[in-house]
């Protein structure tokens, strides 16, 4: 026996999480210059990091010695402020997946069950799979959420349901009125978790989901400072839910599980309006400029309401290798089962224009 038949069985079969190839990878493999690559492949912010954080985070380095605010107690503060609801209602973690993580730690194992779309971000899945949860994943309606199908999915044993507006990968929205007719399905003993990463910059009115936490229902609402905010680096998202569920999610978390850079950055990303309001505009111009592209070159896509997009190319793989052969790095979508198509992400307006030159070339290719 070797040590590797010693895992833990539901450990082994999962498939680790692939995420975007970074610039200096791909400078190495392919001999090109890091400063001309494009990184369009995980629905960062182009525009950098919000000034006000950054202003936050170099105030912040002196005191780099002492361990953080291990219940991130301003951020909380700040975020009760801004959001309306007492500082038990949240929970800080290392991004918003570290919550996801969480919420496996307290609800998955062999006997219960998870609902979460096809398609759906795959971090659902993981956690699912790494906890020994039956995954039922449910077929989409146009690569979106069927939340009739959803609700009609869960047995028994369901403890938790994702749904993830606007969905990543797909770009998928649903309403606020197709949510108010599935939470009257939703039994109460389930966990419904609103994964709303994109909610800052969504162009489409975002579905009250705070009400179901201020009803008192079990959910659960995610959101992130990686996308509207530009901290993805940082690693820092919060959820907010009644204090029961916050007491429950917050069991395993480790006491330091937020850095103070982070929390710091956060607490002034929040008065950085401005920043968010020029990164929509930034998207908006993207989302024009690219769906003008793929009209022209026939190429179907699914209406962006955040700053990425899917985009149906034939042979997905194919297509993003070529894509970064010529410095511009998506991400290709086969362990979405989606192989024909790929997602991008919109860049600055540089970034998006060297995105369609490269794709005129390379549609010439595939
Ligand atoms: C839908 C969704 N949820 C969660 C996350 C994780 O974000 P974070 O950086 O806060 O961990 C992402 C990141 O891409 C996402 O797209």
């Amino acid at each position: 026996m070797s040590l590797k038949d010693y895992m833990n069985p539901d450990v082994a079969s999962v498939v680790a999480y692939q995420p975007g190839k970074p610039i200096t990878d791909v400078a190495r493999e392919l001999g090109l210059d890091p400063d001309t690559i494009a990184k369009l492949a995980s629905n960062e912010n182009p525009l950098g990091p919000s000034p006000k954080a950054k202003k936050a985070m170099r105030a912040a380095i002196n005191d780099m010695h002492i361990y953080p605010d291990g219940g991130a107690l301003a951020l909380k503060d700040k975020l009760s402020e801004t959001l309306d609801f007492p500082t038990d209602h949240f929970i800080v973690g290392n991004g918003s997946n570290e919550i996801l993580e969480f919420i496996g730690h307290c609800f998955m194992h062999q006997e219960t069950s998870v609902v979460a779309s096809a398609h759906a971000f795959i971090v659902y899945k993981l956690m699912a799979k790494m906890f020994g949860s039956e995954f039922i994943e449910v077929p989409s309606i146009e690569l979106g959420h069927d939340l009739k199908a959803m609700a009609k999915a869960i047995k028994p044993t369901t403890r938790v349901i994702f749904v993830c507006n606007p969905n990543n990968p797909t770009g998928t929205f649903v309403s606020g009125q197709q949510i108010d007719s599935f939470m009257k399905k939703v039994p109460e003993d389930v966990l419904v978790v609103f994964d709303e990463a994109y909610a800052e910059i969504c162009t489409r009115k975002m579905p009250d989901t705070l009400k179901y936490v201020r009803e008192g229902r079990n959910v659960m609402v995610l959101r992130t400072f990686s996308k509207a905010y530009g901290l993805a680096g940082l690693r820092i998202g919060y959820g907010i839910a009644k204090p029961e569920i916050i007491e429950m999610i917050g069991k395993p978390r480790q006491p330091f599980n937020a850095n103070a850079m982070a929390q710091a950055a956060a607490i002034a990303a929040l008065e950085d309006k401005a920043f968010v309001n020029k990164s929509k505009r930034l998207f908006k111009r993207g989302i024009e400029h690219v769906i003008e592209f793929c009209e022209e070159s026939n190429l179907e896509y699914i209406k962006p309401v955040a700053n990425f997009m899917l985009i149906k190319v034939g042979d997905g793989a194919k297509c993003f290798e070529e894509l970064q052969k010529r410095g511009v790095i998506t991400r290709p979508m086969a362990g979405y089962q989606l192989p024909d198509w790929i997602r991008i992400s919109f860049g600055t307006d540089e970034e998006n224009e060297k995105l369609i030159e490269a794709f005129k070339e390379v549609l010439k290719c595939l």
